[in-house]
């Protein structure tokens, strides 16, 4: 007799194993041009969480629809999926627990009096970054290129001190802005604001993406930081968190520019910690492992695709943004004092692989 029909607390893993789910699982994923090769690294989450980390992509109407169809077919005793069915080693589900969930614990204050400046704040690891320094009493210029995704965040920090600012911060106007509103004090600045590239080698990388990348994650990276120590050196203090990638530790995350940029955060973190320890700055990286937000990541390239979904095996569970804002916020914090130049991992243990 087949198992009943899994439900939204049951894990992917389980639902893969399924007889009748998971095949209904598996026509959904190709349906969007996926594999059950994308879910290896939630197979431990329940579909509830995937739901709830999804941003929408895979909403509870979905899952609705799944349970529907799956009931449907173990009613019709569908001779498509008989109950049994072999079913693919790689689903099979895990025996251990789902670990628990960590929760977040605010700091009382731990920014009060600070004025912390935290870009790309519209969405994931910056929102979650921006959101968390408010919350614990600081005073957040928070900037994005989208205005929408920043009045969303403001109506929802009511009554705590956010500044919202729509900028690029490939450009210099839009920088100078930026340092308007923030006033003549910056004590932290968090640079989180990127984007990927679309998993191109160097044999087939665009003139365009390679400048968009670079633009966005070391350019505006650069002429924030520049604009932002106009404050802090005559301050006397600082603090500069830059969001790397595990791209800037090694070669198979992404594709080359990708993978080149977060290098070259590593490099302007090193070089400028080193410049500003006598300064009171302190300069640190956080190199994520993956983090469940909006960044888009398309495969261009099917040797790209190849070689990076291979490394992609040894992947490690993905998090919320908020796990990285727990790790940001640490470094930008006085917490911190004793810290700079280094590149943190933040990524589950993935970097020690
Ligand atoms: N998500 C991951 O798995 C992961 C892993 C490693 C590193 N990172 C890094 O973390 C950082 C944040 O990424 P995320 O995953 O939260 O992505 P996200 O797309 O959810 O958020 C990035 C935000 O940056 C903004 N932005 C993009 N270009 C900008 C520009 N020119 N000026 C101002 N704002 C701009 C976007 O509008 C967006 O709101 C990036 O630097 C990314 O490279 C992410």
């Amino acid at each position: 007799m087949a198992p009943a029909v899994p439900t939204g607390d049951s894990k992917i893993a389980e639902w893969l194993a399924h007889p009748y789910a998971g095949p209904v699982l598996r026509e959904m994923l190709a349906q969007s041009g996926q594999s059950e090769r994308a879910l290896s690294p939630v197979k431990r989450f329940s579909m509830k969480k995937l739901v709830k980390l999804s941003n929408g992509q895979f909403s509870q109407e979905m899952l609705d629809g799944l349970m529907a169809e799956t009931a449907r077919r173990m009613e019709a005793g569908d001779a498509a999926a008989p109950a049994d069915a072999p079913v693919p080693a790689e689903a099979q589900a895990p025996d251990e627990d789902e670990e628990q969930e960590w929760e977040e614990r605010i700091t009382e204050g731990r920014f009060t009096g600070q004025t912390v400046v935290v870009t790309g704040a519209g969405s994931g690891i910056g929102r979650a970054t921006a959101s968390r320094v408010a919350r614990e009493g600081g005073r957040v210029i928070a900037l994005d290129i989208s205005a929408e995704r920043l009045a969303e965040f403001a109506s929802e920090h009511e009554g705590l001190d956010v500044t919202i600012v729509t900028a690029d911060v490939t450009k210099e106007e839009d920088i100078a802005r930026v340092l308007e509103a923030a006033g003549d004090r910056i004590d932290a600045l968090a640079n989180v604001a990127g984007i990927m590239d679309n998993m191109t080698p160097l044999h087939e990388v665009t003139d365009e993406v390679w400048a968009r990348v670079f633009a966005v994650n070391v350019e505006g990276l650069m002429r924030l930081s520049r604009a932002v120590l106009q404050r802090m050196l005559p301050a006397g203090r600082g603090s500069i968190v830059n969001i790397a990638s595990e791209a800037g530790l090694r070669g198979s995350a992404a594709g080359v520019a990708y993978t080149a940029s977060k290098h070259a955060v590593v490099g302007i973190t090193k070089s400028s910690s080193y410049m500003y320890a006598s300064s009171g700055i302190r300069v640190n990286a956080v190199a994520p492992g993956p983090v469940i937000t909006n960044i888009e990541a398309r495969f261009d390239s099917e040797l790209g695709r190849e070689r990076v979904e291979a490394a992609m095996a040894i992947l490690t569970t993905p998090v919320t943004p908020d796990h990285l804002a727990a790790s940001i916020t640490f470094l930008l914090s006085d917490d911190a004092v004793n810290l700079s130049g280094v590149i943190l991992p933040s990524d589950g243990g993935w970097s020690a692989i």
